[in-house]
């Protein structure tokens, strides 16, 4: 067990370290798949090229009173998340827990200079972070990557204050979809949304497909590694993209209170 849980640890490492690299410092602060809100987003001229990335926020986060609340967001990958949680939300304040120290620093470098807005590396199975001290927890396409999930989700109702809620998405396969529903059950949660967010995911990859192409064709990489990035990032016609429209991976949303 302890060698998958390495295992694990080291392939997202391996792959987060190539993106970065790849990446080459530019500004990419979101790594999701996006959602399609169809309203839309007003946002800032400077913000807009990732709206449909921030979406996948806007809705996850929707039925939960954000404003003025102590915000943890764990898996906060480059930052665009948690800068728009503090930003455009209205929270009073935000931290960004990051596996991969690189992410880490492009988020700091994006958003340094926001007030409220703090970015560190850690473990989402392993927090430093006070118990009972956080209002509003988020984690958005992050958790498949984690190698103990029951972990992950008690170190969630550790650091939620009683009441405070936890807005919650992911890629994943109806096992883990299961093992989600078993692993929350277990703990003093009340489910107060459950929702197959697929269809809305779909539409954002659609809807990202271009922006997303034309990015990775700038790339200054191989043949092989933009076939990898088209596939990682699910554009039209790909194997996750089609596993999607068969749903042999699904997108969930959930939302708990913690009780
Ligand atoms: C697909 S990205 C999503 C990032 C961000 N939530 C977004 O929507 O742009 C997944 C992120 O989870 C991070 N991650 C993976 N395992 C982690 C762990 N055990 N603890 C914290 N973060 C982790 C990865 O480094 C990566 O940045």
């Amino acid at each position: 067990m302890a060698i998958d849980q390495q295992g694990l640890y080291q392939t997202v490492t391996d792959m987060y370290t190539m993106v970065d690299r790849e990446l080459g410092g530019r500004h990419q602060p979101f790594l999701n798949y996006g959602y399609d809100l169809r309203s839309g987003l007003a946002m800032e001229q400077q913000d807009a090229a990732f709206d449909i990335h921030a979406q996948l926020y806007h809705y996850v986060l929707r039925t939960v009173d954000v404003h003025g609340a102590d915000v943890l967001e764990i898996g906060s990958g480059r930052g665009g998340g948690s800068y728009y949680i503090k930003q455009y939300l209205g929270a009073k304040k935000v931290v960004g827990i990051e596996y991969l120290p690189q992410n880490v620093s492009a988020s700091r470098d994006s958003f340094g200079s926001v007030n409220n807005l703090e970015f560190y590396q850690g473990d989402a199975s392993n927090l430093d972070i006070e118990v009972s001290s956080v209002d509003v927890v988020a984690n958005i396409e992050s958790s498949h990557c984690y190698p103990n999930l029951e972990r992950f989700f008690e170190e969630v109702y550790r650091v939620l204050c009683n009441g405070g809620s936890f807005c919650y998405a992911d890629l994943m396969t109806p096992d883990m979809n299961e093992q989600v529903k078993q692993i929350t059950a277990m703990l003093p949660f009340e489910l107060t949304k459950v929702e197959d967010i697929t269809d809305g995911v779909v539409g954002g990859l659609t809807l990202a497909n271009q922006r997303k192409l034309s990015l990775i064709h700038e790339l200054d990489i191989s043949e092989e590694r933009k076939a990898w990035w088209i596939n990682e990032w699910a554009c039209v016609g790909t194997p996750i993209w089609q596993d999607l429209q068969k749903r042999d991976l699904m997108y969930m949303h959930y939302v708990f209170k913690k009780m």
